[in-house]
């Protein structure tokens, strides 16, 4: 799928860039709603990016999306403090809809190949994220009239890994994939399968080792899968591989200016995605309400290259 642009012009309270290719009328149904956040990083000792999730509450509540999907990051430091994640699942079960969230490198680490911070998944903060927030991969089919999408959610931790949860989440992947019944997919993950180069082969902590996004990338485009919907860069991108959209999400938390042109900088911008089915298209759109802050966090992380190490920063006042 050719990622086609056009910029529509949102309601007052927030800017909208719409994207998707249109190949045919839309339906004249109410389309399938799904929004996805990324990259939350919330915790209540450590309440740096906080300030846009009340924000997010009364959009949610403005809005009542049939799903609402974290695409990972939930927590600020989950892999350490399994209390943050437990923080970040009290703050999502705030929403006014149904959600469901991936696991990100900062809720459960990281694979033993590509791990930059020393938080290497494992069964201690696998068990955690599923005591705390929920499944490491799932499916959730959408049905409402003649409408029908399926959702897969995935844990890319896991991708290179070795741990023998790499292969039951394989067959899990590969068996839904197969009975979806004729059914458009969409599928979540924390790290996108790649960023600028699908053919790129080096180990990067930014997008899937070049091995397994092969593996993931063939199943996809044989099972039927329109677009992954992915985090972790904190910025919204979209690519296509063979047919299939490859998208980022902007972040909610913040955001890690570098250098380069100011043109560059909007797609940096915090926000999340509305992504739409009307049985023929599937689109999304960013949203950037105007309450929402763009934390600039390189001065840390310039120095720290991760902002786990910030200092504690307590929860000033009730988040949701
Ligand atoms: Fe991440």
């Amino acid at each position: 799928m050719a990622a086609n642009h056009l910029l529509l012009h949102g309601p007052a309270s927030r800017q909208s860039d719409f994207w998707g290719l249109t190949v045919a009328s839309a339906s004249s149904q109410r389309p399938l709603e799904i929004v996805q956040v990324s990259d939350t990083h919330l915790s209540q000792s450590h309440a740096w990016f906080t300030a846009n999730w009340p924000v997010f509450l009364d959009e949610m509540r403005a809005q009542t999306p049939d799903l609402i999907v974290n695409s990972g990051d939930l927590s600020f430091n989950g892999p350490d403090n399994p209390e943050d994640l437990s923080f970040a699942r009290a703050a999502h079960d705030a929403l006014p809809a149904p959600w469901r969230a991936v696991a990100g490198n900062h809720d459960v680490g990281e694979a033993p190949g590509a791990s930059r911070l020393n938080q290497q998944v494992d069964d201690r903060r696998l068990a955690a994220w599923r005591t705390h927030v929920g499944p490491s991969w799932w499916v959730h089919d959408l049905e409402r009239d003649s409408l029908g999408l399926r959702l897969i959610g995935l844990d890319t931790a896991l991708m290179g890994s070795g741990h023998p949860d790499e292969a039951r989440q394989a067959a899990f992947v590969e068996a839904v994939l197969a009975d979806r019944a004729g059914r458009p997919v969409l599928v979540f993950l924390h790290l996108p399968p790649f960023t600028a180069d699908p053919e790129d082969r080096a180990i990067t902590t930014q997008c899937l080792m070049f091995d397994r996004r092969r593996w993931l990338l063939n199943c996809c485009r044989t099972g039927g899968v329109l677009a992954i919907a992915a985090g972790h860069i904190h910025r919204h991108s979209v690519a296509e591989w063979d047919g299939m959209a490859v998208v980022t999400a902007p972040a909610t938390s913040f955001v890690n200016v570098p250098d380069g042109p100011v043109s560059a900088m909007r797609p940096l911008r915090t926000g999340y995605l509305l992504w739409s089915y009307d049985g023929i298209n599937l689109r999304h759109s960013v949203i950037r309400p105007r309450l929402f802050l763009s934390t600039d966090a390189s001065n840390w992380t310039e120095a720290d290259r991760t902002t786990t190490t910030l200092p504690p920063r307590p929860l000033a006042a009730a988040l949701f």
